[in-house]
């Protein structure tokens, strides 16, 4: 039987897809229309943005309050690169964790180390990357341990979250998006704690689950039991992007807040009026996701790692003593129930949209004004993979 060829980047060629790219990403709001289908299903297309968007970007991999003591790591494998987070006493850097050697890993998973010591010959490497133990390489002619530290990617620490930058070549990301830490001075990220992680393996593309962050307009649908009711798709708004980032609200109805929001967490001390009556969300290009509640942030952590693949773990971020109330296990437990039941509506629509995007039948879409997000994404998209 013949094989039927339903890529529509395989039907149409990349340079065709770049140019419908660059075609949508210049309409304007009133105007929008979604990426072509072959934006979010063609491995040519990914690798654009691989090197247009994640490589030059600032690319978030951890929290401080996940490494909060002196040897404290986490290992994070993206795109091809294998890193260790690492607080060295001093500061958080990120190593590339592949050994100088003969290229194994020399940590797995996360936990806390005085040094790494690669398992496979036993070479060894100071928190800082130095080599500093090289077992049996006695007669190695002019063998230098000065040179074979562990290679260090370009790290930098926002507002508590760790970013990466794969290129070394991005602007520093905290001028980028100063305005956007001034917007959550109240939430104080920098002192917040992971209270409870939800992980994800989706089969779709990693534009899908930010645009389906970003908009609110889905509320009536898969939404229609939970978020809707109090905080209807027709209330939402989107404010204009700035370069870096963007932000979003879903407003409460009047009726509803504050009570909506109330699930036994103390509110920040510092939320005001109008923190209170929406939640927020936020965007750092090309995929970091924040939302916030009067008592908690959630942190969507992004990772595309195949144009149909993307690993998501959403992290519900807490003031460090709501901890020490008595009850916190319970609350958790509550909203960890909630939240997966408000992500698989997601995740569940955003599976066959990845499917309806390789039909042959499939076109650009509309876009509705309540999806201003998803125009402003594009934007950066097309810019992205035309850098390239
Ligand atoms: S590969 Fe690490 S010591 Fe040989
Ligand atoms: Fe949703």
């Amino acid at each position: 039987m013949d094989t039927v060829v339903t890529d529509p980047e395989t039907l149409v060629g990349i340079d065709a897809l770049l140019r419908e790219v660059a075609r949508i990403g210049a309409l304007p709001l009133n105007r929008a229309e979604t990426l072509p289908p072959g934006a979010y299903t063609s491995a040519a297309f990914f690798q654009r943005e691989v090197a247009g968007a994640f490589r030059p970007g600032w690319m978030c991999v951890a929290h401080v309050s996940q490494l909060p003591s002196r040897g404290d790591f986490r290992s994070v494998d993206w795109l091809g690169e294998l890193m260790v987070i690492v607080n060295d006493g001093q500061r958080i850097r990120a190593l590339s964790r592949v050994c100088r050697h003969r290229w194994a890993p020399v940590c797995t998973g996360h936990g806390n180390a005085a040094a790494f010591v690669c398992p496979f010959h036993k070479w060894s490497y100071a928190l800082d990357g130095r080599l500093i133990g090289a077992p049996l390489m006695e007669e190695a002619l002019d063998f230098d341990r000065d040179t074979c530290a562990l290679p260090e990617y370009r790290a930098e620490v926002v507002d508590g979250f760790v970013f990466v930058n794969l290129d070394g070549n991005a602007p520093p990301l905290a001028p980028a998006i100063a305005e956007m830490s001034a917007a959550l001075a109240n939430y104080q990220l920098d002192r917040l704690v992971v209270g409870s992680v939800l992980e994800y393996d989706c089969r779709f593309n990693w534009k899908i689950m930010v645009e389906t962050f970003m908009e609110c307009y889905h509320h009536i649908g898969p939404h229609a039991d939970t978020f809707e009711p109090d905080f209807p798709a027709k209330l939402s708004y989107v404010e204009d992007s700035r370069e870096a980032w963007t932000c979003g609200f879903g407003v409460g109805r009047p009726e509803s807040v504050p009570e909506a929001f109330d699930v036994g967490l103390p509110r920040f001390p510092l939320v005001n009026q109008q923190e209170c009556e929406a939640f927020g969300l936020y965007l750092v290009y090309p995929c970091h996701l924040l939302a916030t509640f009067p008592d908690r942030v959630v942190w969507f952590h992004v990772e595309p790692i195949a144009p149909d693949r993307t690993r998501l773990r959403s992290y519900q971020m807490l003031q460090p003593e709501t901890k020490q109330l008595p009850d916190f296990a319970k609350i958790m437990a509550i909203q960890d129930k909630t939240f997966d039941v408000i992500n698989l509506e997601d995740i569940d629509v955003n599976v066959m949209q990845q499917i309806g995007a390789k039909s042959g039948m499939v076109k650009s879409g509309r876009l509705s004004h309540l999806e201003k997000a998803i125009w402003q994404l594009n934007q950066f998209v097309a810019r992205a993979v035309a850098a390239r």
